[in-house]
């Protein structure tokens, strides 16, 4: 069967799917695929790998004619309209479990990055500004003893936390349902979003991009925020009022903030660029060798499953 690839990805799964019996095509141009070239080449696939940078809405799914399966190339899966694929009777599977340590990690890189002026500290030496010692020199802020708030107590927010135990501090969270495992294993105490926007020094969000969590992180509750709180985003750019956020950054109301993942992305605002007090990745939350190949496999392997006739692994 005909198995379509938006993007080249790591690791041998076109081998894999063609060990298999199938015939693969990917899309092999280093940019995402357009609209019209996913119809194009996707018409005819019984199967779809797809990544978080695919919008597939409706009109996308329509042209699918055979297609069985789904496989998004992330945990998250708010680019696909999965209920229409569902209608349509196509499965989508996503690839959770084995990117949350590696996703976890760059909350914590993030964290210490701003709390530590690692950036600042690093351009401070290359531009041959180190004259030597100081007492006043970039001084940052302890992580140690502080509070975490972490938004979204799943499977990352909980490895987020369990990383946050390692330096001595006290966790709360936020989570629509109460998470009594976490809350043993770690002593996390759950709380109000607004509780936690409140006395949080670090905030971690962890949560999906859906109709309701857009722009959670409101004016409202953004206003919250202490004067030395840090705010790390490594889930969707659209659970934060990122140009309300700008506007705290840049009247230093907040000490800073870490980007994974930006609102409109990957146009991210150019207010947000001049600032000083912010860290910014482009979006890697997963992107380590070992990660992103097991993700690769996780896809091919939904993908050989459902072309067998058998259940997907990880459907969302
Ligand atoms: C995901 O898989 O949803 C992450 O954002 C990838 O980094």
């Amino acid at each position: 069967m005909k198995v379509f690839i938006t993007r080249s990805l790591p690791g041998n799964v076109e081998k894999t799917l063609r060990e298999n019996g199938h015939s693969v095509v990917t899309f092999k141009k280093d940019r995402p695929i357009t609209k019209k070239e996913f119809i194009n080449y996707a018409r005819n696939a019984d199967a779809v790998i797809s990544l978080l940078t695919d919008k597939i809405d409706s009109e996308i799914i329509d042209n699918l004619k055979k297609c069985k399966i789904i496989a998004n190339y992330a945990a998250g899966y708010n680019n696909i309209d999965i209920n229409y694929a569902k209608q349509k009777n196509i499965i989508v599977t996503n690839t959770p479990d084995i990117l949350t340590n590696a996703t976890a990690d760059i909350a914590l890189t993030l964290a210490l990055t701003c709390s530590r002026r690692v950036i600042d500290g690093h351009d401070f030496v290359k531009k041959k500004k180190f004259k030597g010692w100081a007492p006043k020199l970039l001084l940052g802020l302890d992580i140690c003893g502080k509070t975490i708030g972490i938004i979204g107590a799943g499977r990352i927010g909980q490895a987020v936390a369990k990383r946050f135990k390692a330096f001595d501090t006290k966790i709360i969270y936020y989570n629509r349902s109460r998470k009594s495992d976490f809350e043993k294993k770690i002593g996390a105490k759950k709380v109000t979003l607004k509780k936690l926007m409140s006395v949080s020094d670090i905030i971690t969000i962890q949560i999906p991009s859906t109709n309701e969590t857009y722009h959670l992180l409101d004016k409202e509750h953004l206003s919250f925020l202490k004067p030395n709180a840090i705010l790390i985003n490594i889930a969707r750019g659209e659970v934060v009022d990122e140009k309300y956020l700008i506007q705290l950054l840049k009247k230093n109301k907040i000490h800073s903030a870490g980007f994974d993942v930006y609102e409109n992305e990957p146009n991210i605002d150019p207010e947000l660029l001049k600032l000083p007090n912010v860290v910014v990745l482009p979006h890697l939350g997963s992107a380590t060798i070992e990660t992103r190949t097991k993700m690769a496999l996780l896809c091919a392997e939904n993908v050989l499953r459902v072309l067998k006739g058998k259940s997907a692994k990880t459907p969302v």
